[in-house]
This record gives structure tokens, C-alpha cells and sequence, in this order.
């Protein structure tokens, strides 16, 4: 069932079988950019930006999921389901929520907890932690050690709130659901993977700290992205 209400291509082999998800659509045209060669720029996605390229030879997609779980839980499911898609990276920031993590560490999502009724609603399950895939996180863990970049592996809270009005729920979730960090769309994209029988897993990185209220600017971001981004993109080149 191509094209799909959000993106209207006709072609489904213009997308590969992997795609890295940042949430920021410009991130996504700085990611083909920087790192893939061969761009063709995917014109039609709706509110999007996507492109394929090539990664040292493997075909990679990258096209930006929007902030949040609905928005995510659109684009990765068509994805999914209707173009063939068999992994999902989504490479993104987080809040810190524990004074252990610094600015710009990498984090690897084992698994996100959330009060979202994204996988209720839809009718997997009434779980509130989903798991990210343990083959690509077991790829993740590999590159990360042959490229030596240092990873923290855990719980990550996917929120559907930014703004909260309750100054400090980071000590509950950190205390009482042992989550690491912030970020809000992980459970989402798990979700619809474990609804369709797909593979997704998530890297961060650190941009600002619920805890010591640091943040990073746009410039000082750029470096502990891209060691994020090697990561993905050796998971992407091994998983083809
Ligand atoms: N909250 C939610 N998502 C985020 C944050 C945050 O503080 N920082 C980066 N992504």
C-alpha cells in the first residue's frame, strides 16, 4: 500500500533497509551531507526531509521522525510496514537526569519506559518499558569498542511533556523507574518494531542537564555527534 499518507512515494526501493531517525528534518540533510555519498533527496515526505546515500558502499536512509511519539510512531510505521524497511536508528539528544552522565556522553538505549499510551492505544501491550533490539544493540556495542568511543547503556524516559509544570519529576523517573535520561520518542518507534516484527534502537546524545542545568550550543554539539553518529552508521553498514 504505497504511496502512504505521509509519504507519497511510489518507488519503495529508494529507501533502504535501514534508516537513521534524527528528529530534526535539517539534521537529517546535514547527516547525507556530511557522511553519505551518492545523495538522491526523497522530496516526498510530508513535513519531512529525506535522502538516501551510500555508507562505505550499504545503502542507508536518513529522514527526520519530527519531535514526539505520534510523529515518530507515523513515519516509522509506514516505513516499516509499506516500504521494507528492516531497521530504524534514531539518533538523537536527551536530558540528563542523573549527575553521572556529562554533557555529550553517548548513551544507547536498552530500553525506554513511559506513561504514553502509544503501545496501549494502538493494542500491543499495556507494558511501560519496551526494549530497544538486542541484535543492533549488540552491533552498536561492537563499533562503539572498535571506534573507542565510550557508551552508556540503559533506561532512557521517553516523555510526551518538555515543559513541565512539576519542577523535578527527573528524581521519580531516575529514582524509581532507573532512567538515565530524557528524550520523547523511543517507546514509540520500540512500539511499532515489536508490533511488526522490525528492529529499532536509539543513540543519544547528552544536550542539557535536568540535574546541574547545563546545556550545550548548537557549535558544541556538532563534536559528540558525530561520534554518535559513527556508531550508527557502523550499525547500519553491518546490518545489511
Ligand atoms: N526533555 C525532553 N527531551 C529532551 C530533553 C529534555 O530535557 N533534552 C533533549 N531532549
Amino acid at each position: 500500500m504505497i504511496p502512504t499518507p505521509h509519504i507519497s512515494l511510489k518507488d519503495k526501493s529508494l529507501i533502504a533497509k535501514t534508516v537513521l531517525m534524527p528528529g530534526d528534518p535539517l539534521r537529517a540533510k546535514m547527516i547525507a551531507e556530511t557522511f553519505l555519498t551518492d545523495i538522491v533527496v526523497i522530496n516526498e515526505v510530508r513535513n519531512m526531509f529525506g535522502y538516501t546515500g551510500k555508507y562505505k558502499g550499504v545503502p542507508v536512509t536518513v529522514m527526520g521522525s519530527g519531535m514526539g511519539m505520534p510523529s515518530i510512531g507515523i513515519y516509522s510505521y509506514e516505513l516499516f510496514q509499506f516500504y521494507g524497511v528492516e531497521n530504524i536508528i534514531r539518533v538523537g539528544s536527551c536530558g540528563a537526569y542523573t549527575k553521572d552522565l556529562n554533557l555529550y556522553d553517548v548513551i544507547l538505549v536498552d530500553d525506554a519506559y513511559s506513561e504514553s499510551s502509544y503501545a496501549k492505544t494502538m493494542g500491543l501491550t499495556s507494558s511501560k518499558i519496551l526494549k530497544a533490539d538486542r541484535r543492533l544493540n549488540t552491533k552498536a556495542k561492537k563499533a562503539a569498542e572498535k571506534l573507542n568511543i565510550p557508551l552508556h547503556v540503559g533506561r532512557i524516559h521517553s516523555s510526551d511533556v518538555f515543559y513541565n509544570l512539576k519542577g523535578s519529576v527527573h528524581e521519580e523517573r531516575f529514582n524509581k523507574q532507573g532512567c538515565m535520561a530524557v528524550e520523547m520518542e523511543s517507546f514509540a518507534l520500540f512500539a511499532n518494531a515489536k508490533a511488526l516484527g522490525k528492529k529499532a534502537t536509539c543513540l543519544l546524545t547528552v544536550s542539557d542537564s535536568l540535574v546541574t542545568h547545563e546545556a550545550t550550543t548548537a557549535e558544541e554539539r556538532q563534536q559528540s555527534f558525530t561520534r554518535m553518529m559513527e556508531v550508527a552508521l557502523e550499525v547500519a553498514r553491518k546490518s545489511k
